[in-house]
């Protein structure tokens, strides 16, 4: 992750971030989350993971439906937020400090879940440890859940720009991505956040570099890592959307289970 001089950091500011992305049906995708473990879990699910978990969206209705959870992120100031805001709810989480690239952990999860193209990897090679380090502390028979994150559509990369009006505040969100290195599928992502507070203005920026991965590319990097089964991807949190008959592609989901 690449810092501006003179430039907030959006990850370093969790409450901006929480708002500007907080467009989603979180009561929604966790009713597919809890589709997908009664139709494909083997295990019964009680404690939860979020990798990645930046501000953790989903843990105040995943607790609410009796599950533990855990937040896993590189950032501090995101668990820190992630605490408080749990602690304000009257509840206890975990939360791990750690590189989802390379991670241990002591404590087993039943499910675990990355959210909104949270997979951070620069390389094949990150994948495949990402899955090491996921397939330790997962249950056998555990669904492991990605929201976006591969590469579907790659005649064309990313990019959108949306206005949120929260509490006094307006932010305007740019999320852009531009080609890095064509060899190395690597791409630059930016995003941008002006927040707009009364008369004073912010800009809040993050630059990051990443890889992508194409959907057969990633099906041969699982088989060949070997710890998970791939059970299928999916549009738009619809078990009755499998990509495969997809026109457009909107949040895919893919599903692994721990072997
Ligand atoms: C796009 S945000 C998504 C946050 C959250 N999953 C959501 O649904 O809103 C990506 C998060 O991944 C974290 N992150 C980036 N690289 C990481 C890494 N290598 N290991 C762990 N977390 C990482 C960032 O700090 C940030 O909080």
């Amino acid at each position: 992750m690449r810092r501006r001089e003179g430039c907030l950091d959006v990850y370093e500011n969790p409450y901006y971030y929480d708002v500007a992305f907080g467009f989603r049906d979180i009561a929604k995708e966790v009713d597919f989350f809890e589709e997908c473990i009664r139709k494909y879990s083997k295990v019964k699910v009680k404690k939860v993971l979020d990798i990645g978990c930046g501000p953790s969206p989903y843990m105040l209705e995943l607790v609410k439906r009796g599950y533990a959870f855990t937040g896993l992120d590189i950032s501090k100031p995101m668990l820190d937020y992630s605490l408080e805001k749990a602690r304000k709810a009257g509840i206890t989480i975990g939360v791990i400090h750690a590189d989802m690239r390379r991670f241990r952990v002591k404590e087993n999860f039943d499910f675990a879940f990355c959210m909104l193209g949270s997979l951070e990897v620069e390389t094949n090679s990150d994948f495949l440890s990402h899955l090491d380090s996921v397939a330790t502390c997962l249950s056998q028979g555990g669904l492991y859940l990605l929201d976006s994150g591969i590469q579907f559509d790659w005649t064309k990369l990313g990019g959108e720009s949306w206005t949120v009006i929260k509490d006094g505040l307006v932010i305007n969100v740019a999320w852009e991505t531009a080609p890095l290195n064509f060899i190395e599928q690597k791409i630059m992502e930016k995003i941008t956040l002006e927040v707009i507070e009364g008369k004073r203005t912010k800009v809040l920026k993050t630059e990051k570099v990443g890889k992508l991965i194409f959907p057969q590319e990633f099906l041969q990097l699982v088989n060949r890592n070997g710890k998970f089964e791939f059970l299928g991807w999916f549009n738009n949190f619809d078990l009755e959307q499998p990509l495969e008959e997809a026109e457009r592609f909107n949040r895919p989901i893919t599903l692994l289970r721990k072997r």
